[in-house]
This record gives C-alpha cells, sequence and structure tokens, in this order.
C-alpha cells in the first residue's frame, strides 16, 4: 500500500480541466471571472507547475457533482447539501488525524447526521503525492481469525487490523472494537492513530418484538464514512478525500450483518424465531434477513440517528431522476445497485433501466494511479 504518484498526461489534464471548468461557469452562473479568464489562468499555472489549483467554489462544486455521478449511489437527491470541508493544507498525519476526528463529530452531528467530505491535497508534480488512509471507512470494527478457522469481530477487516497490528496497535480483541485510523503521508510514512470514542456515536441493536434479540449483542456505528476512494475533479486527483452520508438500514441488515462472511447472523436469527432452518421453502433466511431490517431500523429511530429505509431512499432517488430529467441531463445509474434492497420489485426504482456511464467529477476506487479517465463531461 504504498503512496503512488500519479501521472496525468499533459493533453488529458488539460482537456479534463477545460471541461471542468465550462461545467463549473455553466452551473454556477458565478459572474466574478469569466471561463475565458479563469482558463487562461489555470492553463498558465499548468503550463508552469503541471497542476492547477482549484478555488473554494470550484472544489465544493466538484465534490457535489461527483456525488451526483456516482451511479452506485441510491441517496442522489441531496447531493448539493454535501458540506465542503477544504483541508488541503493540511499534510502531516497529526493534523489529518484531528480533521477527520472533526469530521465525524461534525458528521454525527449528534445523531442528525450531515453529508459531508473533507478534501486533503491532491496528488500532483507540486505535491509529489498527497495523503491516504488505508481504512476502506473512517469507522471500522476489527476482525481477526482464530485458530478454528471461525472469526473475532468484522471479517471483512482482518487484513487492515493486521496492518494495524503490525505497525504497533494492539486492540482488545472483541466484536466491535473499533480501528485506528492509518493514515500515511509521502514524508511521513503510515502512522496508526486511534479514534477517540467521543468521536463514534454507535447504535445498540434491539428488535420491536423479539426481546430475544438484545442477546445477539448487535451494535453498529453511526457514520458510514468512505475513506480510500478518489475524488477526481477536472484532471485533480484528491485520493484523499472521506466523505460520508448516512445509512439506509439494509446495508447494515442484509449486509453487513447478514453476509456469510461478515458478521453472519441470519442462521442464529432464524433459529431464535423458530423456523425451519432444514428447508429453503420455510425462506427462514429471507425471514431472519427482514426481522434484521426491522431491527435495524428500529434501533436507529430510538437511538434518534439519521437512517433511511429502502422504500423511500427508493422513492427519493425517482425524484432525483426527475430532476436531473428536468434539468436537461441523462440520469446515470447502476441499477444493480440501486436494486439491491430485500424485496427489489417492491420499490419504484426497480422498475426502469439506466444509463450506467461514468462521468467525471467522480469518486473513483482505489488510490489515484488506479483512477481510469472515465468518461469525459
Ligand atoms: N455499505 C457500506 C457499509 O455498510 C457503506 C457505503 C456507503 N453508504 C452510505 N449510506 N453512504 O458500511
Amino acid at each position: 500500500m504504498a503512496v503512488t504518484t500519479i501521472s496525468l498526461e499533459p493533453h488529458e489534464l488539460l482537456e479534463e480541466a477545460y471541461e471542468f471548468l465550462t461545467l463549473f461557469y455553466k452551473e454556477c452562473s458565478s459572474d466574478r471571472v469569466h471561463l475565458s479568464e479563469r482558463w487562461r489562468q489555470a492553463r498558465i499555472e499548468i503550463e508552469r507547475t503541471g497542476t492547477y489549483t482549484h478555488t473554494y467554489d470550484e472544489l465544493a462544486f466538484g465534490a457535489r457533482v461527483a456525488w451526483r455521478n456516482s451511479v452506485r449511489c441510491i441517496g442522489r437527491l441531496r447531493w448539493q447539501s454535501l458540506i465542503v470541508r477544504d483541508a488541503r493544507t493540511t499534510t502531516t498525519a497529526k493534523g489529518i488525524h484531528s480533521q477527520l476526528v472533526e469530521h465525524l463529530i461534525r458528521a454525527t452531528n449528534g445523531g442528525r447526521i450531515r453529508s459531508i467530505i473533507t478534501v486533503f491535497q491532491p496528488d500532483s508534480p507540486v505535491t509529489r503525492s498527497g495523503p491516504r488512509i488505508w481504512n476502506d471507512q473512517l469507522v471500522r470494527y476489527a476482525g481477526w481469525r482464530n485458530d478454528d478457522g471461525t472469526a473475532m469481530g468484522d471479517p471483512k477487516n482482518i487484513p487492515l487490523t493486521r496492518a494495524a497490528e503490525r505497525l504497533g496497535w494492539h486492540g482488545r480483541r472483541g466484536p466491535f472494537t473499533i480501528l485506528p485510523l492509518l493514515i500515511e503521508t509521502s514524508h511521513e510514512g503510515c502512522a496508526v492513530l486511534p479514534i477517540p470514542t467521543e468521536a463514534v456515536l454507535e447504535v445498540p441493536i434491539s428488535h420491536p418484538e423479539y426481546p430475544w434479540f438484545d442477546a445477539l449483542n448487535l451494535r453498529w456505528h453511526a457514520v458510514p464514512a468512505i475513506s480510500n476512494m478518489c475524488l477526481r475533479i477536472g484532471g485533480v486527483n484528491y485520493s484523499c478525500a472521506p466523505f460520508n452520508g448516512f445509512y439506509m438500514g439494509d446495508e447494515i441488515a442484509s449486509r453487513n450483518f447478514s453476509d456469510l462472511g461478515r458478521y453472519n447472523q441470519v442462521q442464529a436469527v432464524a433459529s431464535r424465531m423458530g423456523l425451519d432452518t432444514r428447508t429453503d421453502r420455510s425462506l427462514w433466511r429471507d425471514r431472519a434477513v427482514i426481522e434484521l431490517n426491522r431491527a435495524v431500523l428500529h434501533s436507529f429511530d430510538l437511538a434518534r440517528v439519521t437512517i433511511a429505509d429502502h422504500h423511500s431512499e427508493s422513492a427519493n432517488f425517482m425524484r432525483f431522476v426527475a430532476k436531473e430529467e428536468r434539468a436537461g441531463r441523462t440520469p446515470r445509474a447502476d441499477w444493480t445497485w440501486i436494486n439491491s434492497v430485500p424485496v427489489p420489485p417492491q420499490v419504484p426504482s426497480f422498475h426502469r433501466t439506466y444509463d450506467p456511464t461514468e462521468l467525471n467529477p467522480n469518486f473513483w476506487p482505489g488510490s489515484s494511479a488506479m483512477c481510469p479517465a472515465g468518461k469525459r463531461i
């Protein structure tokens, strides 16, 4: 997981920069500087330094449009509400760590979750390489493989847990131990810094009708904050730009708690419900997953922590689609991601198809070295 430096071809950078600035002036009728003047400045900077610097307004617009263009996200109706924190001058692991802690506290907002992105230095010929966060989300539960092959904690995070331990972290072995942040900068290497407990809100999971549910001892964190994707705006790669929305219950219930390679709770719930787990025909898996979904929604509601259910979120997504069409844009989406809900035909977004083309600005997986140019706007 070494820090990688990007080398965007000069013509690619120029092309993407121009396309982005054009879009910015088209959508943000800002009268301070005209496109031609801004483009002249940017070109001079690119010729001199090999990159250019976004203004705050460009950065904020770019980050919001990256969300708008995220074909897998069902929650895009709110793309304009994204709060954009500019942390481009914070370059030490310690400084980045405090920014991340502050991000979590502000995003959590006592349970009324706010969508936030914190943007650090991009990769560029000037900075060499911006920082990286090794954690795929800011809040992650550690995972260990036991000698008998079973797992403790979240099996998905076993590699990250090993990396943290190699770097000197000693976490208490338990099902929900929060991992430290692994922050790498090109001048300091990788630092391991714990997240203060007061920065992480967690919700204990109970069921509205089944008193035995408490004994499963499930809990989950309130804020999903993706921290390993590359935000690409106008040819500039921000590899360290963690962002969060709020959860849709199904993500926690149907995947994190249900997947065999995660907390794997379906069998336990079905048995306690007294379902016949010997035959597929009892639909015991489906029924257990549904009750897990009810438990997650109920518990977040009880704790007054923002959470979406897939029915209202799919309806909101249809409003987003209609709004995009009204704005003269083609709504783009990855149908399989948008409709991976418990009973897909029951949600409105199931009943049509979408153009899956991914535009820039966008969030791309992994470090910037893996950022594809994508289809240009
Ligand atoms: N599915 C991921 C998880 O369960 C979170 C992905 C982002 N989700 C969101 N609602 N913004 O942790």
